[in-house]
């Protein structure tokens, strides 16, 4: 079998960290008998220095050309100040929307070799850590309505029964699939109309997975809930800003931002996949970012895009045994680098 996937490094430590993971794609292809080209793309500030646009087309084009995405991350100082469609972000967000990716998975699971990271009490952190934040992705205030007049400006959040129905679905997919048949959906409904609606449509939803045990939760509460017991949780489905904040303070407390990886998923096979972390600027260049979010990124694309469950398993294995063997980068207290947290994968597998 061979397969596509198109790389978008981007800015910051995405170049770096996305070698990494491109060199245990593909030394787990070799392994796992199948095939996998791969080829860049521009986005992000580095695509809006190049072409003057941060999502050109032809990237847009590439894109959807492929199996799968796997991306850096974007951003950077030097495009702060342009304005709001020229940013760096802006081609993150219209990538995501043109490939009608509705559905982020973002994992929050502690590894063993890293429960002593984790900002949270011993006595929390034993109970275990193992969640997934289902995201809603193309909706909501990060595409809604918004203007500026004056002294005023104006955000608007708008979802539709189809836009919460298809990532719900998602979501009971997944809590169906998993041991403990959890799904905690996250709203504001005593505020919302829009969270009201979210309610309803997956109460709808639910009636089709009697076997996943269902709940709601107000979002504030839940970001008190995520640091008080975050074991309570196994997977949790919410809209696009809120999934957000909380993938950032479910990330911190898995030890950290740097290891976790995300997958953004549509109604087909084809996905892109990214680490949770930003581009870092304070530290690119230096060799020193940690490519496991980024490398288990690449271990999602395998399984969801590619349907090779076997791939991923080795990947997750190897990491899990490079920090049982106690290497670390920076973000985590220790001093490897980045090629070094790469070989020291590579080896496992
Ligand atoms: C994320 C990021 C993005 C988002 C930014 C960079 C637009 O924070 O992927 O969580 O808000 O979706
Ligand atoms: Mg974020």
């Amino acid at each position: 079998m061979s397969f596509k996937v198109t790389l978008l490094p981007g800015d910051g430590i995405g170049p770096e960290v996305l070698s990494c993971a491109v060199r245990v794609l593909e030394r787990t292809a070799e392994k796992c008998g199948i095939s996998i080209s791969f080829r860049e793309a521009l986005i992000g500030g580095i695509a809006y220095d190049k072409t003057g646009t941060p999502l050109p087309q032809e990237t847009i084009d590439r894109c959807k050309e492929s199996d799968a995405v796997l991306l850096g991350a974007v951003g950077g100082k030097k495009w702060d100040s342009l304005p709001a469609a020229q940013r760096p972000e802006k081609g993150l967000l219209g990538i995501r929307s043109a490939l009608e990716l509705f559905a982020n998975l973002r994992p929050a699971k502690i590894e063993r070799a890293l429960r002593a990271d984790s900002p949270l009490r011993a006595d929390i952190v034993e109970k275990g850590i193992d969640f997934v934040i289902v995201r809603e992705l193309c909706g909501g205030l990060y595409y809604g309505e918004r203007g500026r007049d004056g002294g005023d400006a104006f955000d608007t959040m708008a979802y539709s029964e189809a836009e919460v129905e298809r990532v719900a679905r998602v979501a009971f997919e997944i809590a169906k699939g998993r041991e403990r048949k959890k799904l905690t959906s996250i709203d504001k409904a005593n505020v919302l109309d829009c969270s009201r609606l979210w309610r309803e449509v997956v109460a709808r939803v639910a009636a089709d997975y009697p076997e996943v045990e269902v709940s709601n939760m107000l979002v504030d509460n839940a970001a008190m809930q995520i640091v008080r017991d975050p074991s309570q949780f196994d997977v949790v489905l919410t809209e696009n800003m809120f999934g957000d904040i909380l993938s950032d303070e479910a990330a911190e407390i898995t030890g950290s931002i740097g290891m976790l990886p995300s997958a953004s998923l549509g109604a087909g096979r084809m996905g892109l996949y990214e680490p949770i972390h930003g581009s870092a600027p304070d530290i690119a260049g230096k060799g020193i970012a940690n490519p496991l979010g980024t490398i288990l990124s690449g271990a999602l694309l395998l399984r969801h895009s590619l349907g090779c469950e076997e791939g991923a398993a080795l990947i997750e294995r190897a990491v899990s045994a490079v920090l049982e063997s106690g290497l670390r980068t920076a973000d985590l207290g220790g001093d490897a680098t980045t090629v070094q947290m790469e070989e020291a994968v590579l080896a496992q597998l």
